[in-house]
C-alpha cells in the first residue's frame, strides 16, 4: 500500500485555505492545517478524519520552529507544503500607512520565506513547495501598493527559489489566483470580474498541483485580460491604471 502523503497548509481556517484542506483530504492527503483561529480549525478537523489542526501565528518564527520539530517527530517528512496564509490591506497613496506595509509584508512575504527556510529540510526529492501569490501583481491596481508589492515579492521569490533548487528534486509551484469568493474579498466594495467560489478554486489548484504544474494561474479570462494590458505601451497602461484608480473600481485581491 502506498504511504500516505503529508501536506502542510497555512491559512487553512477560512476561504481558499479551508476549501483546499477539504479538497486535499478528499484526495487522500493527510492535511496539517495551520491558522490562528483554534475554534475554526477544530470545526475543520471534525469535517475530515485526515485533517489535523495546528493553531499558531505563522509570523511567529519560534512557533513555526516548534511546529517544524513536531512534524519531524510525528511524520519525518512533508510531501506537499502550501504557504497560503495572507492578508490584504488597502492604503492611501497620499498618506502611506507604514504599519499596514509592515503587517502585510510580515505575513504575505517574510512568513513565507521563514517557513521555506524551516521546512526545506523536511522536503524529500519528489516533494512540492507551493506558495500563494496573486494575479494582482500583474497590474498597478489602485490602493494595492502594499498588497500588490507583497505578492510581486512572493512571485519573484518562488521563481528564483525554483531556479536555485533545480536538481534537488523539490518542485516549487507558484499559485496566482484571480478573484475568489472568501472572507478576504467579501470586504471589497467594487466589482470583481470572473469571481470564483472557493471550492472551485481549490479544485483547480489541487488538480494542477497533482499534474506537477510549475505555476497555477486562473481564471484564464482574467489572465488573458491582464496579459493584454501588459502588452500596451507603458505610458498608456499607466494612464489606464490612473483612470481606474480614480474611478475607485480597480482594487485587486
Ligand atoms: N480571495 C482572493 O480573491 C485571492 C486572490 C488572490 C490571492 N489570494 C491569496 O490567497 C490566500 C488566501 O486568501 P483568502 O482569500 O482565502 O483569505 P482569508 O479567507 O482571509 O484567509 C486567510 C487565511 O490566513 C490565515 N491567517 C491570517 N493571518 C495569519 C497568521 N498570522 N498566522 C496564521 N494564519 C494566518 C487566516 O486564518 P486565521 O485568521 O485563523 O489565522 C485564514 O485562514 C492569501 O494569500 C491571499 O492573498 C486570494
Amino acid at each position: 500500500m502506498a504511504a500516505e502523503k503529508i501536506c502542510l497548509l497555512t491559512g487553512a481556517s477560512t476561504g481558499l485555505g479551508r476549501a483546499l484542506a477539504l479538497e486535499l483530504a478528499d484526495r487522500g492527503y493527510r492535511v496539517l492545517a495551520v491558522a490562528r483561529s483554534q475554534d475554526l480549525l477544530s470545526q475543520l478537523e471534525q469535517q475530515h478524519r485526515l485533517i489535523r489542526a495546528f493553531a499558531l501565528d505563522v509570523t511567529d518564527a519560534a512557533a513555526l520552529q516548534q511546529l517544524t520539530e513536531q512534524i519531524a517527530r510525528d511524520y519525518g517528512r512533508l510531501d506537499l507544503v502550501i504557504l497560503n496564509a495572507g492578508t490584504c490591506e488597502y492604503v492611501q497613496a497620499t498618506d502611506l500607512d507604514l504599519a499596514a506595509f509592515d503587517r502585510t509584508f510580515a505575513l504575505n512575504f517574510r512568513a513565507v520565506v521563514c517557513a521555506t527556510k524551516q521546512l526545506l529540510p523536511l522536503l524529500p526529492r519528489g516533494s512540492q513547495l507551493a506558495m500563494v501569490s496573486s494575479l494582482a501583481h500583474l497590474f498597478p491596481f489602485g490602493r494595492a501598493e502594499a498588497y500588490g508589492a507583497s505578492k510581486a515579492a512572493i512571485s519573484y521569490f518562488a521563481d528564483t527559489l525554483r531556479a536555485d533548487l533545480a536538481g534537488t528534486g523539490i518542485a516549487v509551484c507558484l499559485i496566482e489566483p484571480g478573484f475568489v469568493d472568501t472572507p478576504l474579498t467579501r470586504k471589497n466594495d467594487f466589482p470583481m470580474p470572473f469571481l470564483l467560489p472557493a471550492g472551485e478554486a481549490a479544485l483547480r489548484i489541487a488538480s494542477k498541483l497533482e499534474s506537477g504544474a510549475l505555476r497555477i494561474r486562473f481564471p484564464q479570462r482574467l489572465v488573458w485580460s491582464l496579459q493584454l494590458l501588459r502588452c500596451l505601451p507603458y505610458g498608456i497602461r499607466q494612464r489606464l491604471a490612473a483612470r481606474m484608480a480614480r474611478q475607485g473600481g480597480s482594487d485587486a485581491t
